[in-house]
């Protein structure tokens, strides 16, 4: 799910165990060491990708920041370094914190330029060993010119002479957020370079992004293949007296088992009045007979995300009123899924859904946004006024939530949005009571 005010910011997708990180898709050339080179596509994939967003740019220059490791936390044995989803769109490399990129379409030979921070011999003993400037720099990462951070500023300020245009890709963040270094630069060179002046081009990779390309999709499928096999295993498993913890064992060894390489996101785990709560992630209560348990979790491949919710009964039987509230949370997303095609905006699908509860006097019951876009972020940026594009990948997921009735229902599904409706690419996870009550009735043991 998604509050309003986390539209502009990107999620970050999460590796943790039992999968390895999206490297397990790259084959370490001559000289290991960072770089490793692009992911998960080859360099060429990227700078197409670079060159459809400087035909747009035209003239001018453009900056764009990859996460830090200020971005992670201290300890990476906790977290793993994530790059940011603009950064990973544009140039595939995952595993160099403080990466910045250049773009200069305007120029007439060398249109990009990649900065790294300077090597640490220290560090290096510490996390991973990096490369030294030089050709195979070049050659993994496909961009023309490599060179270390500190001449950043000498680079930017020369190209913003000849081209006075700098433009913002973004994200916007909101106002009490740390200004985007990107913007501090461009505050520095301005004041430096008497006639430049920043262009807002903040919608730009929102939108190229928002498009799937074919080998995206691809990869999304083998996500979904795998999100599909860990909430099967965790249907079929679930047993009254477990934990939530050791339901989500089941639930990761499913997505690992049918090829998942990483998580999603932070799986949910929730049994009971746990459901209610949007983020729970604390996975210590008991599942108990009579709960709902909610699952909202996903495996993702080649960093490109899936995010789909299930909610079903602990014994394997909704009870009446369960049974109820399910359907009513199952009508509000048919009403959604019915208007989606290409052209609708989330605003008229969101509208169309809370229609259902207005309807039978429960939407105070249902306190989050309707959806969003899915791909490289498990939370793809997105502009709620904007109609939808064919291509792009979107998630319906309404829900009901009472901590006072110790229940929270969601149901997430993942669309492929098309020109006359849409693929549920989720449509292989059981959804109606009759399915899912099928799929238990399998269970093991
Ligand atoms: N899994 C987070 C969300 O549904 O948006
Ligand atoms: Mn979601
Ligand atoms: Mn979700």
């Amino acid at each position: 799910m998604i509050f309003e005010r986390r539209q502009f910011l990107a999620g970050a997708a999460i590796a943790l165990s039992p999968f390895n990180s999206a490297a397990a898709q790259i084959l370490p050339g001559p000289g290991y060491g960072t770089p490793l080179g692009t992911s998960p596509f080859a360099p060429d994939v990227y700078r197409a990708r670079r060159a459809q967003l400087m035909a747009q740019l035209k003239t001018g220059l453009a900056v764009i920041h990859g996460a830090t490791a200020a971005d992670a936390p201290d300890n990476t044995l906790l977290a793993p370094f994530t790059q940011n989803g603009d950064f990973a769109w544009l140039t595939g490399i995952m595993d160099e914190p403080g990466a910045i990129l250049v773009l200069a379409p305007g120029e007439a030979a060398v249109k990009e330029f990649l900065f790294l921070p300077s090597r640490d011999i220290e560090m290096e003993r510490v996390t991973v060993e990096r490369l030294p400037l030089g050709s195979l720099i070049e050659q993994r990462t496909g961009i023309q010119r490599v060179q270390r951070s500190t001449r950043l500023g000498g680079l930017v300020t020369q190209l913003a002479t000849r081209a006075k245009d700098l433009h913002f890709l973004g994200p916007v963040v909101s106002a009490t957020a740390p200004v985007p270094e990107t913007l501090e630069l461009y505050g520095r060179i301005a004041a430096r370079v008497p006639g430049t002046s920043i262009r807002d081009q903040s919608g730009l990779l929102t939108a190229l992004r928002s498009v799937k390309e074919p080998r995206e999709l691809d990869l999304m499928q083998k996500a979904m293949t795998a999100t599909r096999a860990g909430h099967l295993a965790a249907m079929r498993g679930v047993k009254p007296g477990m934990t939530e913890r050791q339901l989500r064992r089941l639930l990761e060894e499913g997505f690992a088992n049918a090829g998942g390489t990483g998580l999603s996101y932070n799986s949910i785990v929730a049994a009971g009045r746990n459901a209610a709560s949007l983020h729970y992630i604390t996975e210590t209560g008991p599942i108990r007979d009579g709960d709902l348990v909610l699952i909202d979790a996903a495996a993702s491949v080649g960093r490109y995300a899936c995010d789909v919710t299930r909610s079903f009964p602990a014994n394997g039987r909704f009870a009446p009123a369960q049974r109820a509230d399910y359907e009513l949370v199952l009508a509000a997303q048919a009403a959604a899924d019915s208007r989606l095609k290409a052209g609708v905006t989330f605003e008229e699908l969101d509208e169309a859904a809370r229609q259902v509860f207005r309807r039978t006097g429960r939407i105070d019951e249902f306190y989050h946004g309707l959806g969003h876009y899915v791909g490289l972020d498990v939370h793809d940026p997105f502009d709620r006024s904007k109609p939808i594009p064919a291509g792009a990948v979107i998630t319906i997921e309404p829900g009901l939530y009472a901590h006072s009735a110790n229940q929270g229902i969601r149901i997430e599904d993942q669309y492929l949005v098309t020109a006359t409706g849409s693929e549920r690419m989720s449509a292989g996870i059981p959804r109606s009571v009759a399915e899912i009550e099928a799929a238990m009735r399998g269970k093991a043991g």
